[in-house]
């Protein structure tokens, strides 16, 4: 089983790029489901079928799904953020603000990962492949398992025995609200559900990222940001689809600019994000909507190669010993040194890069060591630990 994200900036063909990438697997006998997380959809426009919410067929063996994880976030929530709401009135917030801060910006769209997990834990499908809402966005929907998992851990003590057996002494003596049994329940699952799903989106050998980008310097500026926070968050890009590419065909002088900036930005892209490969998607001669054309269109993407292909292994986060020494290695291309926030809170270290932050719980052997170095080279921080 296999699961491909596409993401990248608003309009570089992200829906068309996925729907082609699913048909060509499902002509080559792989059980594929495709799916979009991005609120806005156009999947279904861009493949010409009828798709909702469920699962519905497109062809023999692709499936097609428009998740709307609204009403299943009111559902799950509902009871978590009544609980959210009391602490937040015990702490002071007025009303109306409590129930404002108790929605936590993205959340549906967690909900549409856990939907994803339900789907590759089904044992339906060879080949998931996710058409994911432009890049600000997805980057918030891939980095919030980690983030709410986090938070979760910290507001509602996972040993929730113990906590029953405190409740009624918190209760008494600070008299803040404490969580009842239904919010336990939801939370537990809810943050389950999430952990799995993190799992699931963060081991290469089963997903991959693909960004897709236009030989434009806006765009290629975007996508490499969005590589170090994907990398940041330990998902591993396998591939780069330069989309748009002028076709040798086109010989009218009225594109002769055009394809010199596309040629030097293919360029920047092919030695920006070496060693992952660059896979060239040119420009069709018309609209790339319907079955037909987009699997034409998948065709000439992937040639005679598997769609689910692993195209790069490079590991966005390592251990590993140099001279006896203990480090633990990200892959941040396109980051200094300045940029990076590193900080240590006991077993816990927290990564920030701009508005993305990461908390990374240490394995057991570094957990007593002290962060000695952290440097970046050839594309890599490395963290270096110190002797217990
Ligand atoms: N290689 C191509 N040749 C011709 N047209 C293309 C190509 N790639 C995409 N298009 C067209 O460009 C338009 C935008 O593509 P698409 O909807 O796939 O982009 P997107 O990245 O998913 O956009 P959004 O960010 O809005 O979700 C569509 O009309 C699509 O048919
Ligand atoms: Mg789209």
């Amino acid at each position: 089983m296999r699961v491909l994200l596409f993401t990248g900036k608003g309009g570089v063909g992200k829906t068309t790029v996925a729907a082609a990438t699913a048909l060509r697997a499902a002509e080559s006998g792989m059980r594929t489901l495709v799916c979009s997380t991005d609120p806005a959809h156009s999947l279904g426009d861009a493949l010409d079928v009828e798709l909702g919410d469920t699962v519905l067929p497109v062809t023999g063996r692709l499936d097609g799904q428009e998740l709307d994880a609204r009403d299943r976030l009111e559902e799950a929530w509902g009871s978590i953020r009544d609980y959210l709401v009391a602490l937040f009135q015990w702490a002071g917030a007025e009303s109306l603000d409590a129930e404002e801060l108790a929605v936590i910006p993205g959340l549906d769209e967690v909900f549409a990962l856990a939907e994803l997990r339900t789907q590759a834990e089904s044992g339906e499908y060879d080949l998931i492949v996710v058409d994911c809402a432009p890049t600000a966005e997805t980057l918030r929907l891939l980095s919030l398992p980690d983030v709410l998992g986090w938070y979760m851990e910290r507001i509602f003590p996972a040993q929730r025995a113990v906590t029953r057996a405190v409740r009624p002494l918190m209760s008494r003596m600070v008299k803040m609200p404490t969580p009842g049994e239904g919010v336990f329940e939801n939370v537990r699952r809810f943050y389950d559900r999430l952990d799995g799903v993190r799992d699931l989106l963060t081991d290469g050998s089963v997903s991959s990222a693909r960004l897709v980008v236009t030989p434009e310097r806006m765009v290629v500026a975007e996508a490499r940001r969005t590589f170090t926070y994907l990398s940041l968050f330990g998902y591993h890009v396998d591939a780069v689809i330069a989309n748009r590419v002028l076709p040798d065909a086109v010989t009218d002088p009225w594109f002769k600019g055009w394809r010199d900036a596309q040629a030097e930005h293919l360029g920047t892209i092919t030695t920006n994000f070496e060693p992952v490969p660059i896979v060239q998607a040119e420009l069709a001669e018309n609209e790339l909507v319907g079955i037909q054309r987009l699997s034409a269109f998948g065709a000439s993407l992937y040639g005679d190669d598997p769609p689910d292909r692993r195209m790069s292994t490079v590991e966005p986060m390592s251990l590993r010993q140099r001279d006896g020494i203990p480090v633990l290695s990200l892959n941040l291309p396109f980051t200094t040194k300045e940029e990076v926030d590193l900080g240590r809170s006991g077993d816990e270290l927290y990564i920030g890069i701009a508005s993305y932050r990461r908390a990374i719980l240490l394995p057991d052997s570094l957990r007593r060591r002290p962060v000695r170095r952290a440097h970046i080279e050839n594309a890599r921080l490395d963290i270096e630990f110190g002797e217990v």
